[in-house]
């Protein structure tokens, strides 16, 4: 913020360019590249990589989103995160900016433009600008963003050392918000905030029922000490691109002897405690080991040896499974 209103003043066009660059300058992003339908085409410059205000995106919420993965060179699953977007258009009476077809291969070709090769793609749509009313203006042309960053991290420790997460304070989304993927974050917000101050690395949200939901960007999953990998539904959650993808893997672990089964089902907040094992799963964090609940030590303390199987399964699949689509560089 300006120190006084006497920084406050008209702007030329070539003062906001200049402003918008000094903006970034400041941040370290790595925003390599970025489409809008509204500028019909790519940019690289991140000063540039810009919504208009008066997108209802941006003032309302109306918007979706989805995140893939770029792993080696490829990306990984699309085709089940823009079902999964798709389904979110459809729920938020969103239209499309074109085919499914149309929006994969302009993700394809931000993508090659970005010339990163390991990282995320996140895409949103939008109901599109001209009002700062509440239903889409007649006529709008509905906005597709699409931006290729180098993905969110996670403490090493993660890994070695395990998570800990706290039941959050913060209501359930209702299962209808819940299943959607919109722009509207804020109990997962909230819920990540009110963990962090707490000292905890994550929370997690329990339903009406006493059923467990999920945690603020990613699915929780269990394995029971009979060696069953549980999944909590999906009817008040998120389908998680990384845990639909695991439930197809982990039968593998059964062959194999480390599980015993594999099912979705609600899982009880005293189920859950009483676990051997406590999974974080999302296309970001891919598998990590849930350590402590609240005041509960799950399993003995240590991330177990399920988390290690599965992540080991979902990092094969990323290097070389059939769900990955060449980049034209
Ligand atoms: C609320 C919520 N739950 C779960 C997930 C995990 O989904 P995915 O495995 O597709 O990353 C995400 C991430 O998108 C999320 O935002």
């Amino acid at each position: 913020m300006p120190a006084s209103n006497a920084a406050v003043q008209k702007l030329s066009d070539a003062e906001v360019l200049e402003r918008l660059r000094a903006l970034r300058t400041k941040q370290p992003v790595k925003y390599t590249a970025f489409y809008s339908s509204q500028l019909n085409g790519i940019v690289t410059d991140p000063a540039l990589m810009v919504i208009p205000f008066d997108d209802h995106m941006v003032h309302r919420g109306h918007g979706i989103f989805d995140t893939a993965g770029i792993v080696n060179g490829k990306i990984y699953d699309l085709d089940a995160h823009l079902d999964r977007f798709l389904r979110s258009a459809e729920r938020s009476k969103l239209k499309l900016p074109g085919s499914r077809a149309d929006m994969r291969d302009i993700i394809i070709k931000t993508t090659a433009a970005s010339g990163r090769r390991d990282g995320s793609i996140r895409y949103w749509l939008s109901s599109g600008t001209g009002s700062l009313d509440l239903i889409p203006v007649a006529g709008a042309d509905p906005g597709f963003f699409v931006m290729i960053f180098p993905g969110l991290v996670y403490p090493e420790k993660f890994k070695t050392e395990g998570v800990r997460v706290m039941t959050t304070t913060y209501p359930i989304k209702p299962p209808l918000y819940a299943i959607t993927k919109t722009t509207n974050y804020l109990p997962n917000v909230l819920m990540q905030m009110e963990a962090k101050e707490k000292g905890f690395d994550n929370g997690v949200f329990i339903d009406h029922d006493g059923h467990v939901g999920e945690s603020s960007n990613m699915n929780v999953a269990f394995v029971t000490h009979d060696n069953v990998l549980v999944h909590p539904k999906f009817d008040h959650i998120l389908s998680g691109c990384a845990s639909l993808r695991l439930l197809e893997l982990a039968p593998a672990l059964v062959k194999q002897g480390l599980l015993k089964d594999v099912k979705v089902d609600h899982v009880s907040m005293s189920d859950a405690t009483a676990a051997k094992e406590m999974l974080l799963i999302g296309s970001s964090v891919k598998v990590a080991g849930i350590v402590q609940w609240d005041s509960h030590t799950i399993g003995n303390g240590k991330p177990g040896p399920i988390a290690t199987a599965l992540l080991g399964l979902l990092e094969e699949d990323m290097r070389s499974g059939d769900r990955l689509i060449d980049v034209p560089y």
